[in-house]
């Protein structure tokens, strides 16, 4: 019992939980997940998975992502990169309900699997029937091996490194990196994107483990903003554009691990419904980044002020608007607005991760929830 204790202590270098162990090894996971894929000053992107079938991805009339969970959040983000960038058609789907709706596939359809843990049953059973009616699937995957790696008929891997923690950290965001190199890719292919362009976002790319670094530094501020919100009921996370899939994922993320309830919504949802939950106990994340639609966003944090909604804001270092009004600011580095979602997601995680601790959660393996969801 002593041994395995002690050699739980080492696995988790350090770190009192390895949610948060991972939450600070994205910088390096990300580092690991596009090195040796691109040379950012040449406007080269190298990936196998990718350059052996490119015939099949010039041609594909659609690409279909499928996934569950946190690599379903991953997906949505996918599919705002691909169309942005290299204008193919997206459709993102839960496994579950792609597998058993007879869906419309054909050959001429590219179906992209995502999974960290790469055994999903029902991610799996959505590839099987999309081979099955002749698309070609690639498989975006942590685990080496795994039987999703395995069942696809290309792919590539996140490299982010084991992930324990039963709320996924570093594999939504090595999951978008590899997505965004996949979305330049085929961009830059398609002649939708110049050379100079393509290399001057992958020089932005290789700042952003440079950035998630500095931006860990805002823990204790984070911690701060945890302890006012730890016993709210309930919380409303909004995000537009690339971030409305961080919303959802900030939102997912709080209810698994603290139990809390919490829902993310692209913000100008909220007048269609969930403004109707606004009061003074109601704590609001807003993902207001200064090229994300920013006025609009704005206007949507004045709707929750004028309701007396508790506002937690993330914005873009500089900002002075959203800091007059917003309860509390988290401030992100400047990036490219499509390379956002890797730096808003690291303060939504720390978020969730303080409040559970303090609520004496069990972090690393939340009650009803597993790892691997190997079974429907
Ligand atoms: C994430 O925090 C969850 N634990 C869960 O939603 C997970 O992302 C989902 O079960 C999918 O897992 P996979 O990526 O291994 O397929």
């Amino acid at each position: 019992q002593e041994l395995q204790l002690s050699l739980e202590q080492i696995e988790k270098g350090g770190y009192d939980h390895f949610m948060l162990k991972e939450i600070h090894e994205q910088p390096k996971a990300i580092l690991d997940t596009y090195r040796g894929r691109m040379l950012a000053d040449e406007g080269i992107i190298r990936m196998a998975g990718i350059d052996d079938h490119i015939n099949k991805f010039m041609n594909a009339q659609r690409i279909i992502i499928v996934a569950c969970g946190t690599s379903w959040h991953g997906g949505l983000v996918g599919e705002y990169l691909i169309e942005e960038f290299a204008r193919i058609p997206v459709e993102v789907e839960y496994a579950s309900e792609f597998r058993y709706r007879n869906p419309i596939v054909t050959s001429k359809d590219i179906v992209i699997a995502i999974s960290q843990s790469g055994e999903t049953a029902d991610t799996l059973a959505a590839i099987k029937l999309a081979k099955s009616k002749g698309a070609f699937v690639f498989g975006i995957c942590n685990v080496v091996g795994s039987s999703i790696a395995r069942e696809t008929d290309a792919g590539a891997y996140t490299h982010a490194g084991p992930e324990i923690g039963v709320a996924s950290t570093k594999a939504f965001t090595t999951q978008i990196t590899v997505l965004t190199l996949i979305a330049l890719k085929l961009a830059s292919k398609k002649g939708e994107l110049s050379k100079p362009e393509l290399s001057s976002l992958l020089q932005k790319m290789q700042l952003i483990p440079g950035k998630i670094e500095n931006l860990l530094k805002i823990d204790d501020k984070v911690k701060e903003i945890a302890a006012v919100y730890k016993d709210a009921p309930n919380c409303l996370y909004l995000g537009r554009g690339f971030n409305f899939p961080v919303a959802l994922e900030g939102a997912l993320k709080l209810k698994e691990i603290s139990y809390i309830h919490a829902e993310g919504y692209p913000a100008a949802e909220m007048k269609h419904g969930p403004i109707a939950l606004i009061d003074e106990n109601m704590p609001i994340v807003v993902i207001a980044t200064n090229k994300g639609h920013y006025e609009k966003v704005v206007s949507n944090i004045q709707e929750i002020k004028s309701r007396a909604g508790k506002i937690i804001a993330i914005v873009t270092e500089g900002d002075t608007q959203v800091k007059e009004i917003a309860d509390h600011v988290i401030e992100i580095p400047e990036t490219e607005e499509a390379l956002t979602p890797l730096l808003t997601t690291i303060p939504l995680q720390l978020l969730s991760y303080h409040i559970a601790v303090m609520l004496g959660k069990n972090v690393d393996q939340p009650r009803n929830l597993a790892k691997s969801v190997t079974v429907e």
